[in-house]
């Protein structure tokens, strides 16, 4: 085998060993770089491309109101990416894309806008093999007074707008928002996902990790987790509560997310879920679903379903039905099924015979309850 066709193995392991995707595109690995205004370009992907699934670059001013508000926070001694006008902000955005489009990364265009129009002239002009994030984070006066940022937290009715008219374009759609601006984040995710966002990218700020746990239950979005993330230990605590994806901006140096790639391709290795969430009564978000028991106790499940307005018969359909083959075994275990019993983590001598029984490996029966969760999340919020 040419060295060639071992690397084109070792990328398709990856795909399939992480299994992520976003509509038609698939990841191979769970980690972003988030955008840095004047800084994250394709160059700065290309020394990073090794070790991250998707790429927000930019963020760049599109328009006459937002390209003014680059230049006055460049006089402020911020680095931005400075166009003279909309054109020749499109033509090297293009010209970016085309420098990385062979990487094998997901390309994602971080954009500042004040009006729809401009969006729809960025989405004919880059077409359909990228994603468009609307910046809806950025705080700097200058941005805000434009349109654009963090004044679409407060004026959430653009933002919608910005979306449909984006999708309306027949193009993937993230929103980058800051937790802690809107009076109640869940809406916010809430009335992004119902403007037909595909992609929430969460920076979690003051909150923490948790704050993705709120937008996990309130919203079927894929979501991108970002904040602080420097080592495994707090990439896994954002995975857990729900992030898709972690994105990694201030510290995304090349040592670190190579340190970062190999533990999660340790983990993922080990227990077959990269992005496992808690059991629900450990703080576990919707996805632990999947490992729990029927409501048959006292416990945090009923009060939990009665928050997503699920009752105890449909989440008893929503397992059944969603449960593949392989968890419809274990007839000794507490409550005759594997599509009840916990996590692999959880020491359990009955369901472990189950699975030998049945020479299902751990990380197998991980994957099935993966499946599972899927399919809840979609019942769910369908
Ligand atoms: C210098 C700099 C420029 C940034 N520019 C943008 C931007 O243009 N658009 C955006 O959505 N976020 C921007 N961000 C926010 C980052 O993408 C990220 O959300 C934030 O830095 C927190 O992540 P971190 O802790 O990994 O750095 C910028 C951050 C920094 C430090
Ligand atoms: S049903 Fe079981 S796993 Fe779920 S919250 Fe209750 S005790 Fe925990
Ligand atoms: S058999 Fe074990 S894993 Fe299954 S529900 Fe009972 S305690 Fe949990």
């Amino acid at each position: 085998m040419t060295s060639i066709q071992n690397n084109i193995r070792t990328m398709n392991t990856m795909f399939d060993l992480f299994d992520i995707q976003i509509k038609d595109k698939r990841l191979k690995s769970p980690i972003a770089i988030a955008s840095m205004a004047g800084i994250t370009n394709a160059e700065y992907i290309k020394n990073r491309a090794e070790w991250i699934g998707l790429a927000c670059i930019g963020g760049y001013s599109i328009d006459k109101r937002t390209i003014e508000a680059s230049h006055a926070l460049v006089n402020r001694e911020r680095e931005e990416f400075l166009f003279s006008n909309q054109e020749s902000a499109l033509d090297a955005i293009e010209a970016q894309i085309k420098e990385i489009s062979d990487s094998k990364v997901v390309i994602c265009v971080n954009l500042r806008a004040s009006n729809t129009e401009s969006l729809v002239i960025a989405a004919r002009r880059l077409g359909a093999n990228i994603i468009y994030e609307i910046d809806a984070h950025c705080r700097q006066e200058e941005m805000i007074q434009a349109g654009c940022g963090e004044y679409l937290l407060t004026h959430t009715d653009i933002l919608s707008q910005y979306i449909s008219t984006l999708k309306a374009e027949g193009v993937l759609v993230s929103v980058k928002i800051r937790t802690g601006v809107c009076d109640d984040d869940a809406e916010l995710a809430h009335l992004i996902w119902k403007a037909g966002a595909d992609i929430i990218h969460i920076d979690c700020m003051d909150e923490g990790a948790k704050a993705v746990r709120k937008i996990r239950n309130a919203c079927p979005l894929f979501i991108i987790g970002n904040n602080s993330i420097s080592s495994f230990e707090s990439a896994k605590e954002m995975l857990t509560y729900g992030a898709d994806l972690i994105s990694l901006a201030r510290m995304s140096h090349p040592n670190v997310l190579s340190d970062l790639y190999n533990e999660m391709i340790r983990y993922v290795k080990e227990i077959g879920w990269y992005n496992v969430p808690k059991q629900l009564c450990r703080g576990g978000d919707i996805r632990s679903l999947a490992f729990c028991c029927p409501p048959v106790k006292p416990c945090p499940l009923l009060p939990f379903l009665q928050e997503i307005e699920v009752s105890p018969q449909e989440f008893m359909e929503m397992k059944n039905a969603g449960a593949g083959l392989p968890l419809m075994i274990g007839q000794e275990t507490c409550f005759g099924s594997l599509v009840f019993c916990c996590k692999s983590s959880t020491p359990c001598f009955g369901r472990d015979r189950a699975l030998r029984q049945a020479s299902m490996s751990k990380t197998t029966y991980m994957k099935e309850k993966r499946a599972l969760a899927d399919k809840i999340l979609s019942a769910v919020f369908a």
